[in-house]
């Protein structure tokens, strides 16, 4: 029941309304009997958006494509590790009186470890990150805190270069892929995703040399990448895995209890789903 007590939270992004955030954190509210409500936003301009958020009492927030890296610029601190990566993707409003502070924090990089983490020791894993966007940014950032060894692979040749010297890890040309060995490959690029199903992001025959190969994509919820893979025996982790579990990060900052995480992979599977044709 939404009352005066209702607690607020909810995403901001551009688009927003295909976001699978709502589903998870809704379904965390209900399985907890907690009273607050998860609402996507798409502000027509960021700075008036967010002095909504910080009037209307909201508590926390995600922040999505493409205002993770211009949000911080509002806020009243950035967590170090958030400030290292670049971009913010959860906020939490702190209230004392009159007073309200909002901090950024980043839980994509915490999900991406956790997803992995479940088939990998993280610390001393080499690990080959396809892509150099925001998400391998923070994908990359997460497994280098965890010990691990990075290489980057990207399409466009100097972004990865970019990022591999931001990260302090090698870059990998194309045509050099094949003498690469590495215990795991994240595919962080959108190859693969609907309605571009058929596609594969590295070829095929590249994949049983490594022993786990996860995807962010998570439209279709096993890709291609991921078919292939398992085909080739490697263990394989899915898209909504990270997702679930930077939203479980987010959930547990914002209300200080532990997700329910069963919970929220079956809202996530079942909201696929029931958007798939
Ligand atoms: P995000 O912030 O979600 O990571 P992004 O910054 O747009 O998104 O990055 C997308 C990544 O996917 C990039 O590494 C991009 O490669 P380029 O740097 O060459 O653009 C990669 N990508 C997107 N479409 C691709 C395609 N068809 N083939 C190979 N790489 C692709």
């Amino acid at each position: 029941m939404i009352n005066g007590h209702t607690q607020l939270f909810g995403i901001i992004g551009n688009p927003v309304e295909h976001s699978l955030s709502p589903a998870m954190h809704n379904a965390a509210f209900a399985e907890l009997g907690m009273n607050g409500v998860y609402i996507p936003m798409r502000p027509a301009d960021l700075a008036e958006g967010f002095r909504g958020l910080r009037s209307l009492g909201f508590i926390g927030v995600s922040v999505t494509v493409p205002f993770k890296v211009a949000i911080m610029e509002f806020l009243d601190a950035v967590d170090p590790v958030a400030r290292n990566i670049g971009a913010v993707n959860t906020l939490l409003f702190e209230r004392d009186g009159d007073h309200c502070r909002c901090t950024g924090y980043n839980t994509d990089w915490l999900g991406s470890n956790q997803a992995l983490g479940e088939e990998l020791q993280l610390a001393g894993a080499t690990v080959l990150i396809l892509g150099a966007g925001g998400a391998a940014r923070a994908v990359g950032f997460g497994l280098i805190e965890a010990g691990a060894s990075v290489f980057i692979a990207n399409r466009t040749e100097a972004k990865g270069r970019a990022l591999a010297a931001q990260l302090r890890c090698p870059f990998v040309p194309t045509d050099q892929l094949a003498e690469l060995r590495a215990d795991a490959l994240i595919n962080t690029t959108s190859v693969g995703m609907a309605p571009h199903a058929d596609a594969l992001p590295i070829r095929a025959e590249l994949l049983p040399r490594f022993a786990v190969v996860m995807d962010i994509v998570y439209a279709p919820l096993t890709t291609r990448l991921l078919r292939e893979a398992a085909a080739c025996g490697c263990r394989t982790v899915d898209g909504l895995q990270m997702l679930q579990y930077q939203g479980a990060a987010q959930f547990s900052l914002w209300t200080g209890r532990e997700a329910p995480h069963r919970v929220m992979r079956q809202a996530l599977v079942s909201e696929l789903r029931s958007r798939l044709p």
